[in-house]
């Protein structure tokens, strides 16, 4: 019977899934700027959990939450034990009250869908809600995020819950939006229930098994099947990780991704049934580095992500422990804000957490700097995890912005309260007519990215120096520190907006993707593709013919060979008569005639051979980059000359120095552990800080 159930609601869930596919439905079609009036800015709110404390301090800490300046409060997130104690005994009285009194100090209300963690009760009367791991050991009662997602019963209940929210809230004026679960991960199940939807999900894409076995090459080692009911997850414990089929660990990322999609695609479809078009509905990704593909969900809003830029890591210079990793904010925003046109952070720590191999305190003003960074990003909402310090349970240690005595402001706290100050200064200063400096729209440059790209990449790295994020980020900080604004892209996305694109390591590609490259680069576009791009199909396969056959031609190149060097070896290549080391990858290019060669590899028995070809291509040009170095030093010269060649002024801020233009505002944030003098005009104004930043420190100022 269940299987039949499952069976009917995979079914429809497919069928649905068709026809928007079908009927070209965009990702986050709705208008999502429509909730964030500009001269807002940011707005800034906080997490509170009412079932924490005592219903005696709600209203004080309501009272204390607007007192330091905060605009909403996030509410109902892990509450569902409390919404729901017994099945379909629902009490919302005490969120009732509590909402009442955030709406009596002026607070609006996030309202979370509560589904990331279950009650007592569900796992003991349906075990199979459970998620099941790569040992086939079922989850249980305890902790957060331990769900099936393919679970029809866990739907079921998570749907059952969301809609009396929905239809309790969705016209309460005071609700500005919903957020749905916490941090989406996209986590591999192994359960019965994900076993059945994920040959339902097969079913649905090759539709023949002979069409699987061709693209799963199930020829090799006789892994042929014979029908869809035959296959299993590919399982990373029982088959292993390098001996199992990497097409079919591709189809299971992807299929855990879709499966993450739509249960908030879902959750979202059920909410906008009763809710007033007023409120917005996103979730809060768990930063970038994370499974889950926030391209794939069709009903949101628009996504958002968390940042915990500080865990104790050495970062950059004497102070970096306390500063936090300077790569983070940057990566977040720039990944998350194009996808939708609005992108808000969710969380972000206000002081010490609780995973890091050590948890130091941070440098006293870094935690305002953090949020500059997120403003300067162009995140529309900032809140923080969480307000008060847990005094119980596994994030006791977990600071919040009001101490243990749940009154007293943390460093954290008082330099939320800043920021939120600055910011109403900021409001009063903004004017509409404000448009993106010429210099800085000229060197606008996109990020090509995909998921596919990032596990396809992941399980055939070939070796174990090779890392796409590492690859994406050397190139990112690279643009950031020439000033350039950065955006993530996908290949549904119109490329002409930006006058640069970077391809990194693309490996599958498809002829239609290339000649979008081609009609680009046609255009007058700059493309700048990366070694490894183009030398699979779709399927994952390698091209029958030339290595890396449908790019070649736009590359102007053949690609004869690649190589690596052993992890402590270095090799060099050469360009304009500098020499440049590498180690990671590269590729061995024989330049077709007309192309031009602008780095060669100087030693090994390829020495001379083509690394970094170009050519024109229209009215733009194509840069192929076969080589990765560690330093990025190379692949910041060829950068400088795509640059250069256009006449292009860049910058050369150090590394951990991000400057950044928004809504007619200049931020400059320091990470670094130096001071660095900012080159304002003498005939800006600067709003905060001072031209000689100091490390952890924010400038703001207008020009
Ligand atoms: C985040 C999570 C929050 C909280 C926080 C601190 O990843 O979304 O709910 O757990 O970490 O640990």
């Amino acid at each position: 019977m269940i299987k039949q159930v499952t069976l009917m609601l995979a079914l429809k869930r497919y069928f649905v899934f068709t026809i928007c596919f079908y009927l070209v439905i965009p990702a986050y079609a709705r208008d999502a700027q429509r909730f964030f009036p500009r001269e807002e800015l940011i707005t800034i709110g906080t997490f509170y959990y009412p079932e924490h404390w005592s219903e005696s301090q709600w209203d004080r800490d309501f009272k204390n939450m607007a007192e330091m300046g905060f605009e909403y409060v996030h509410m109902a997130e892990f509450a569902w034990a409390f919404m729901e104690p017994s099945e379909g005994q629902f009490d919302f009285a005490w969120l009732d009250r509590a909402m009442e009194l955030a709406g009596k100090h002026g607070l609006k209300v996030m309202l979370c869908t509560p589904t990331a963690a279950t009650p007592v009760w569900m796992g003991i009367k349906y075990p199979e809600i459970y998620l099941v791991d790569a040992n086939y050991r079922r989850m249980e009662h305890g902790t957060r995020q331990m769900s099936s997602l393919s679970s029809p019963v866990y739907q079921r209940l998570s749907y059952g819950i969301i809609a009396e929210m929905a239809k309790r809230y969705g016209n309460n004026p005071n609700v500005w939006g919903w957020q749905l679960d916490n941090e989406p991960e996209a986590k591999a199940d192994y359960s019965p229930a994900a076993q059945e939807s994920f040959r339902l999900w097969l079913k649905n894409r090759y539709q023949t098994i002979d069409a699987l076995n061709q693209a799963w090459g199930t020829a090799f080692w006789s892994i042929v099947y014979s029908d869809f009911d035959q296959i299993h997850i590919p399982n990373t414990v029982t088959v292993g990780w390098w001996g199992n089929n990497p097409h079919a660990l591709l189809d299971f990322k992807r299929f855990s991704a879709d499966t993450q999609a739509d249960f908030l695609d879902q959750q979202a479809k059920i909410l906008r049934e009763y809710i007033s078009d007023r409120q917005f509905i996103t979730t809060n990704y768990a930063g970038v580095h994370n499974q889950a593909d926030p391209r794939r969900t069709e009903n949101l809003d628009f996504p958002a992500f968390t940042s915990y830029p500080n865990s104790g890591t050495p970062n950059l210079g004497e102070q970096g422990f306390r500063q936090g990793d300077p790569d983070i904010l940057m990566q977040d925003n720039d990944y998350y804000r194009p996808i939708a046109g609005v992108t808000c952070v969710l969380e972000i720590q206000p002081g010490q957490v609780l995973w890091g191999s050590v948890n130091p305190l941070l440098q006293p003003g870094v935690v305002r700097m953090w949020l500059w960074h997120n403003f300067a990003g162009g995140c529309r909402l900032a809140s923080s995890y969480r307000y008060r310090q847990i005094l119980y349970g596994v994030e006791q240690y977990f600071s919040g912005m009001k101490l243990t005595d749940g009154v007293t402001s943390s460093q954290g706290g008082k330099e939320y309260e800043q920021f939120i100050k600055e910011i109403r200064e900021l409001r009063k200063r903004y004017r509409p007519d404000t448009e993106m400096p010429g210099e800085l729209a000229a060197r606008r440059t996109a990020i090509l990215w995909s998921h596919d790209n990032l596990w396809d990449n992941q399980r055939q790295s070939q070796s174990q120096q090779w890392d796409l994020w590492s690859h994406v980020l050397k190139y990112h900080r690279i643009l950031k520190s020439m000033g350039a604004s950065v955006d993530y892209i996908s290949e549904d996305d119109d490329f002409t907006a930006y006058p640069f694109l970077i391809v990194p390591a693309y490996q599958a590609v498809d002829e239609a993707l290339v000649q979008k490259w081609k009609d680009y680069a046609n255009q007058g576009g700059h493309l700048l593709i990366t070694c490894r791009t183009g030398c699979k199909t779709r399927a994952g396969h390698f091209w029958e013919g030339p290595w890396a056959q449908p790019v070649t031609s736009l590359i102007g190149a053949e690609i004869i060979g690649y190589d690596m060097l052993l992890p402590n070896g270095r090799c060099q290549v050469t360009m304009e008569e500098k020499t440049y080391p590498w180690n990671n990858w590269a590729d061995l290019l024989e330049p077709h005639e007309g192309t031009q060669v602008l780095a060669t590899y100087s030693n090994q028995f390829y020495a001379g051979t083509a690394a970094v070809v170009t050519r024109r291509q229209g009215d733009g040009s194509v840069t192929y980059v076969g080589v990765d170095t560690d330093d990025a030093q190379l692949e910041r010269r060829i950068l400088q000359k795509i640059f250069q060649q256009k006449n292009i002024r860049t910058e050369n801020y150090p590394m951990g120095v991000y400057v950044y233009w928004r809504d007619g505002f200049w931020i400059a944030v320091n990470y670094s552990s130096n001071n660095f003098m900012l080159k304002i005009p003498d005939s800006a104004t600067i709003l905060f800080g001072q031209r000689n930043l100091a490390p952890a420190d924010v400038t703001v100022w207008t020009q």
